[in-house]
Parts: structure tokens; C-alpha cells; sequence
């Protein structure tokens, strides 16, 4: 997969994408990401990228005429006339873990970063085939939250994680938050591991790790139960325990 990062502070991206799970899956050519400073496609002597907002309102603006052009000079580089081209922005779609799978099934994305107080309406209608927000709160740019988006489609791309049960087995994946783990000590300050998880029994451990998930969504998310996949028995025993999958 090939992702390319248009963005206005590419430090911003250069370390973290330069560590643990991403530094891996580039080094192993799972992944390629390529940043690009929106800055470098101006023209004048102060490569100015930012203008008033038409109409007074606080602010500026990103000019829409270095977007266009960066994105537009590495799609004619790669040789691609069309690739799904993401705006960050608190304006986009909520970002899930749904999303991040969607997302990593293409070979090639292209995110860009907005800042300022936003980008010209024709990048969004003329350029962006998609807006996505990583959540209801406004951050200062882009590129935070292409980092987070970033990570979270690299990890699903087979062969990133040591196992690819580990994808499987994230919360949301299965539309339920995880379980809880445990490691070593068996007992740590009189804290004792659950027995089931030592008894070797994979069917008992995974159906007691099935029920905590369901329980602890149904505790700390249960708006998340009315979309996840629970089966007849499931759904009775929540009922029988007074936890509402409504
Ligand atoms: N840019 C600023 N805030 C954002 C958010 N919440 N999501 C995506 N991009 C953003």
C-alpha cells in the first residue's frame, strides 16, 4: 500500500511515523508513505499558502491553487488519474474502526492535511473524494489526525502485526470493546489472574473472554450492542442479566 501525506508541517508526521509498528511495516515494504509540504507547490517569493476568507469572517484560508497542484503533480508522478483523496477536517465523517478497514483495502490513499481555519470549498468539490473527522473536537491542522489515521489502516494490512489474530481480536473489530488481558505474575499484591485463563481450556477461555467483552461494552459503551453481531443465546443472556443491549 502507498500512502501520500500533503500536508504543512511535515515534521509534525516525520518522527512518529518513524517508530515501532509504521517504522516496521515501511522498513519491511508493506507500507510506503510519502510526505509532501504544501508549501513547496507556491510560486511567489514568500510561497505564501494561506489568503482572507471572501466575505470578512475570522481567519485564513488555505488557497486552493498549491492543493491542487501537489496533488495533482504526484498523482501525474505515480501515474494515477484517480486515487481515493482524503481531507481531514472536523467537517468529515467519523472516523472508526469500520472506516480504517474500508480504508485499507486500496493500494494507494492520499490524505490531505487542512489548517487555517479551512480550505477553499472548490479543493473539497473539485478534488476531495472524501472528509474525514477522527472525532467531534477541533485539533489545530490535519496532521494529528492523519497520524491517527494512518495507524490505524497500516496495522491491518496483512502481514504488519506479529499475528494476525491481534487485528482480529482489537476492540471495535467485532463491534465490542476487548476483553481484558492479563500477563505475568499470576498474583501481583494478592491480585490473582482469573482461573479460567490458566486452566488451558481454549473453549472455556474464549467463551469467558466473549462474555466480558459483551459485558464491558455493554457497561462502558452500550451504544456500541445495538450494532455489534450478537447471537440468540448471547442476546438472552444479557437479557437475563439485566444489561439492555437497546
Ligand atoms: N482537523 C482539525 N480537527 C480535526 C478533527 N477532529 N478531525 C480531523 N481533522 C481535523
Amino acid at each position: 500500500m502507498r500512502i501520500d501525506i500533503l500536508c504543512l508541517f511535515p515534521e509534525m508526521l516525520l518522527s512518529p511515523l518513524n517508530q515501532s509498528m509504521l517504522k516496521r511495516a515501511s522498513e519491511r515494504g508493506l507500507v510506503h508513505i510519502a510526505i509532501h509540504n504544501i508549501r513547496d507547490y507556491t510560486h511567489d517569493k514568500h510561497h505564501t499558502v494561506d489568503d482572507y476568507p471572501y466575505g470578512g469572517g475570522p481567519g485564513m484560508m488555505l488557497r486552493p491553487e498549491p492543493v491542487f497542484e501537489a496533488a495533482e503533480t504526484i498523482r501525474q508522478q505515480l501515474g494515477i488519474s484517480e486515487m481515493p483523496t482524503i481531507l481531514l477536517t472536523p467537517q468529515g465523517r467519523l472516523f472508526s474502526q469500520s472506516v480504517a478497514q474500508e480504508l485499507a483495502l486500496y493500494p494507494h490513499l492520499m490524505l490531505i492535511c487542512g489548517h487555517y481555519e479551512g480550505l477553499d470549498e472548490r479543493v473539497c468539490d473539485h478534488l476531495i473524494t472524501d472528509e474525514i473527522s477522527i472525532g467531534d473536537y477541533v485539533l489545530s491542522g490535519g496532521e494529528l489526525p492523519a497520524l491517527v489515521v494512518v495507524d490505524a489502516i497500516v496495522r491491518l494490512i496483512p502481514g504488519v502485526l506479529g499475528s494476525q489474530d491481534s487485528a482480529r481480536s482489537d476492540s471495535h473489530s467485532n463491534g465490542l470493546l476487548k476483553y481484558p488481558q492479563y500477563t505475568r505474575p499470576q498474583v501481583y499484591r494478592g491480585w490473582s489472574v482469573p482461573p479460567v485463563l490458566l486452566s488451558g481450556n481454549h473453549g472455556e477461555v474464549a467463551q469467558w473472554r466473549r462474555c466480558q467483552a459483551i459485558l464491558r461494552t455493554a457497561k462502558r459503551r452500550p451504544d456500541l450492542l445495538k450494532k455489534a453481531n450478537l447471537c440468540d443465546e448471547e442476546t438472552k443472556w444479557m437479557l437475563e442479566n439485566s444489561l439492555n443491549p437497546e
